[in-house]
């Protein structure tokens, strides 16, 4: 569904998921809804094509990290401090309730997520995750 949203505008999806990444208990259905969530955000952001990738790795700190970046408009500084705030949006028919709900998901995992982002840069979402055990 991503990719056929994506090649619609003009954006290429890359992924990389390497072999060797430790199991992570997580639940599915919320798993899958907060990764649309944020899949869906990047494209919504890219109206002029772009860049959008996914990849898994270790974080250095023992936890899995799941990074999804774009390409596209980027964020404002004083809009990254609001971005997990209920209802905020700048989208005419947005709900602001996408991030929000991928935080509450993550919090659900024992895990954190991270937004770093400037105007015309690049924004990437980290999501780290603690392994089983
Ligand atoms: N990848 C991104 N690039 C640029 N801005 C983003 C990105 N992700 C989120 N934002 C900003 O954060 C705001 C809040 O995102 P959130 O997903 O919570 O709500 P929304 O996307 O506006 O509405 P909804 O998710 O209900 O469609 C967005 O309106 C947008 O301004
Ligand atoms: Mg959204």
């Amino acid at each position: 569904m991503i990719e056929d949203r994506a090649k619609g505008k003009n954006i290429t999806v890359t992924s990389r998921l390497p072999d060797g990444i430790a199991d992570v208990p997580i639940d599915k259905d919320t798993m899958a809804q907060a990764l649309l969530n944020l899949f869906l955000n990047a494209i919504e952001a890219m109206d002029q094509g772009g860049l959008l990738s996914a990849s898994l790795s270790h974080s250095p700190d023992g936890m899995i990290k799941i990074e999804i970046a774009d390409t596209g408009s980027g964020i404002q500084k004083d809009h990254l401090e609001r971005l997990f705030d209920l209802y905020f949006t700048t989208k005419p028919s947005g709900t602001g309730l996408g991030l929000p709900i991928v935080q509450k998901i993550i919090e659900a995992h024992d895990g954190r997520i991270s937004i770093a982002s400037e105007p015309g840069q690049p924004t990437v979402v980290t999501i780290l995750l603690p392994m089983e055990g």
